[in-house]
């Protein structure tokens, strides 16, 4: 083994060392305002949005509306929207 072969294999385990040490766990906690940019600014501006304030039941009721007219969103992602919806 010279050293440019030791060279490469360090960076290949430097590579994997990186791809491990990733936060995993920042993918499975939704953003709400991500959420929000991605999903709801389809049909109208965001501005629609982040210019009205609703207490956690109102922002319920009008998220729901909204996926009755299309807007897809899964359990975990409606509540991380109105989380970040009702704090905004
Ligand atoms: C499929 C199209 C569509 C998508 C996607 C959509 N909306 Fe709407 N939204 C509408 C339409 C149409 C209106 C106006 C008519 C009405 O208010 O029912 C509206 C109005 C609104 C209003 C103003 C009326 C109110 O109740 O305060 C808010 C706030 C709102 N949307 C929030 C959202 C949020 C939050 C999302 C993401 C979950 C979203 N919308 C996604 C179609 C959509």
């Amino acid at each position: 083994m010279n050293k440019w072969t030791l060279l490469a294999a360090g960076l290949v385990l430097a590579v994997f060392l990186a791809m491990f040490s990733v936060p995993t766990h920042g993918f499975s906690t939704p953003d709400g305002k991500a959420i929000m940019e991605d999903r709801c600014g389809g049909c109208h501006g965001l501005d629609r949005i982040t210019s009205k304030t609703k207490d956690r039941a109102g922002w319920q009721t009008t998220v729901n509306r909204m996926i009755g007219k299309g807007a897809t969103l899964n359990d975990e992602e409606k509540a991380a929207l109105i989380d970040y919806l009702v704090s905004k």
